[in-house]
C-alpha cells in the first residue's frame, strides 16, 4: 500500500512580507510534530537556469524580459520531478514562491498580460494551499536590505501587489490571505493552523495540475 502523500503548500508575498522566516518556522513546527516537512524556494539559485536567474537579479546581467520569464518557468519545472517524489514519499513541500510571483513580477512589466505570464507553468503540481502574506508595500520598504536586487523598488512593488490581487480572484486555487504586519510569532500561529488543516485534506487526494 502506499503511503499518504505530503501537501504542497506555497506562501507567496511581496518582498519583505517574511516568507522566508515563515517558511522555516513552519517546516520545524511540522517536524516536531512529527510530520515529514521540507522548505523548497523559487527561484531555485543552485540549478544552472538558477544561476543565469541569479546574476540577472543581482543585477550583474541583462536578459530579456519574456526571456527571463521563461527561465523562471523552467526553474520550476526542472524541480518537478523532485517534488513530485518527496509529495509521494509522504514529505510535506512548504514553498517560499511559485508560479505566482513567476506571474505577479512579469506582468507588473509594461506589456505583459496575466493570460501570456501564466502560460508557461500550466500543469505544475498544484498547490493545497497558497498563503499570501499581506504587507503594505511601503511598510515592507522599511524593512531591512530593501532595495539591493532588482525589482525591489516601492513602485515596482505596489504593481505587483496589485497582479497578485488580481490572481487572488482565481477561485480554482486554494488562496489564504494573511497579515504579515504582525509579529511573527502571530503570523506563524495563523500559518501552522492553516497548514494543519489541509495536510489531512491533502493526503487523500491526488497531486492537481496548475491552471488546467
Ligand atoms: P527571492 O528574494 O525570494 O529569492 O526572490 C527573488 C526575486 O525574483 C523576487 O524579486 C521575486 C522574483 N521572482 C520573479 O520575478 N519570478 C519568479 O518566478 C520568482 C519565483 C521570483
Amino acid at each position: 500500500m502506499s503511503c499518504r502523500r505530503g501537501a504542497l503548500i506555497v506562501l507567496e508575498g511581496v518582498d519583505r512580507a517574511g516568507k522566508t522566516t515563515q517558511c522555516q518556522t513552519l517546516v520545524q513546527a511540522l517536524q516536531q510534530s512529527g510530520r515529514p516537512a521540507e522548505i523548497m524556494r523559487f527561484p531555485d539559485r543552485t540549478t544552472k537556469i538558477g544561476q543565469l536567474i541569479n546574476s540577472y537579479l543581482e543585477k550583474k546581467s541583462n536578459l530579456e524580459d519574456h526571456t527571463v520569464h521563461l527561465l523562471f518557468s523552467a526553474n520550476r519545472w526542472e524541480m518537478v520531478p523532485l517534488m513530485k517524489q518527496k509529495l509521494e514519499q509522504g514529505i510535506t513541500l512548504v514553498v517560499d514562491r511559485y508560479a505566482f510571483s513567476g506571474v505577479a513580477f512579469t506582468s507588473a512589466k509594461p506589456g505583459f498580460s496575466l493570460e501570456w505570464c501564466m502560460k508557461p507553468d500550466v500543469g505544475l503540481p498544484k498547490p493545497d494551499l497558497v498563503m499570501f502574506l499581506q504587507l503594505n508595500p511601503s511598510m515592507a520598504a522599511n524593512r531591512g536590505e530593501f532595495g539591493i536586487e532588482r525589482y525591489e523598488t516601492s513602485d515596482f512593488q505596489r504593481t505587483v501587489s496589485q497582479r497578485f490581487e488580481e490572481l487572488m480572484q482565481d477561485s480554482s486555487i486554494n488562496w489564504k490571505v494573511i497579515d504579515a504586519a504582525r509579529t511573527i510569532e502571530e503570523v506563524h500561529k495563523d500559518i501552522k493552523l492553516l497548514s494543519e488543516d489541509i495536510l489531512s485534506l491533502a493526503e487523500n487526494q491526488p497531486v492537481g495540475e496548475l491552471w488546467k
